[in-house]
């Protein structure tokens, strides 16, 4: 599907219905009169297919506990299979409510308080969260910024590995928030360091399916054909894909059956719920039927960061903006024209925007902000104008 006919059928006004992202921007911001470009959700219905599915099941009107439909598998598994070569079982899969809280219960089962983690910032900030609240401790491995790419640096990842006996590390694939699709070669140099050091690798693959570039995703699952299979979980969700987060439904896959059952161990003493019907039904008329659907979300998400590199750098060919190569939440490198003890005031109580700011995702994560452009160009283009008329008065 093309933009326009994307834009056409599935842009929506989610004002005013309860959405997070423009409803509670009054208590986050203390303002609702801001370019809404936070939270990662998306301003476009799920697919057609999707909707219709859950109408049909809405219809039937009873809503009892429920098992994974039987097609949910299928439709999952091929997507995967079709899109980026994974294979994947049935047994291996655990469903969630969200990938945030399967990344709680993960450490849960494979830590005790007081061990290490590392994760690599600047990161989703949830995964420090995650690992303080359960009284794990952080070690922080920052990422190298050369400008438009991001790398990491893996003399550095091992020593910190050994300095701190670390036993899990988190891994972002796609990385949120500076846009990385980490290659094969890249991945296979990390995961054979956490085999020699014998740390466990989760790797959050929530993103994997937004891909505004000519990369290719490639799963930590099938790095030298599943050979670090057993020394992994990934977690990933057709939430983030298709704007259906409000649907709880996440998956966990462990291949490794003595890792499986510990979790499903730490799973009964949390009397966690599986996942959610409406979800399973979303998401398999989603995965069956969606794919022109997300070409139509890429090719807006791709024009709008041409868009913004475009007329934030000819304004100011100083600002540095990460290449896109997955998700669609563009890094924004405001240092070189605004002070970071300014970012906030210039960039919300001036300009207007409600975004994520940088120092919220840790380590090299100041002077930056990070902006969502799963929304319409309007509101993008807007958002633009009004940051770089803000920056060029506060310049006169
Ligand atoms: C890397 C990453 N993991 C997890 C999530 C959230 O997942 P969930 O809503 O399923 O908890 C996000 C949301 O932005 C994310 O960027």
């Amino acid at each position: 599907m093309n933009k326009e006919e994307f834009l056409a059928k599935y842009a929506v006004d989610r004002k005013d219905t309860a959405s997070v992202k423009w409803d509670g921007m009054q208590e986050e911001f203390g303002s609702s009169d801001l370019y809404p470009l936070w939270v990662a959700d998306t301003e476009f219905k799920i697919p057609q297919s999707s909707v219709t599915a859950l109408q049909k099941r809405v219809a039937h009107g009873a809503f009892g506990y429920s098992l994974t439909p039987e097609g949910y598998y299928d439709a999952y598994f091929t997507w995967q299979k079709e899109r980026y070569g994974i294979e994947l079982h049935k047994e291996w899969l655990r469903f969630g409510t969200g990938v945030v809280q399967s990344l709680s219960t993960l450490l849960q089962f494979s830590t005790i308080p007081g061990d290490a983690v590392m994760i690599m910032e600047p990161v989703y900030h949830p995964f420090r969260h995650v690992i303080e609240d359960n009284d794990r401790k952080v070690v922080a491995n920052e990422l190298v910024d050369f400008g438009e790419e991001y790398k990491m640096d893996l003399e550095k990842i091992e020593e910190q590995m050994v300095a701190n006996d670390v036993k899990v590390l988190m891994l972002c694939n796609p990385h949120n928030p500076v846009a990385r699709v980490w290659t094969e070669e890249e991945l296979a140099n990390l995961l054979e360091l956490c085999r020699k050091e014998q740390v466990l690798v989760i790797s959050d693959e929530i993103h994997h399916d937004l891909l505004p570039s000519d990369k290719k995703f490639v799963s930590a699952l099938s790095i030298k054909d599943g050979f670090y299979r057993d020394n992994m979980i990934m977690v990933d969700s057709p939430s983030k894909t298709f704007n259906m987060a409000g649907l709880l439904i996440s998956h966990v896959v462990i291949p490794n059956p003595q890792l499986r059952d510990r979790y499903d161990q730490q799973q009964e003493i949390l009397h966690a719920p599986a996942s959610n019907i409406l979800g399973m039904v979303a998401g398999q008329a989603a995965y069956s039927d969606g794919a022109d659907w997300l070409a139509g979300l890429l090719a807006v998400v791709k024009d709008n960061y041409d868009y913004l590199k475009a007329h934030l750098q000819a304004a100011f060919p100083e600002i540095k903006i990460t290449d896109q190569e997955g998700t669609y939440l563009a890094w924004v490198d405001l240092s070189a024209v605004v002070a970071p003890e300014e970012l906030k005031h210039v960039v919300q109580d001036q300009a207007k925007l409600a975004v994520d700011f940088g120092s919220m995702f840790g380590q090299g994560g100041a002077g930056h902000i990070r902006i969502n452009l799963a929304t319409t160009p309007e509101n993008l283009q807007a958002a633009v104008s009004s940051l770089v008329k803000t920056l060029q008065e506060n310049q006169a």
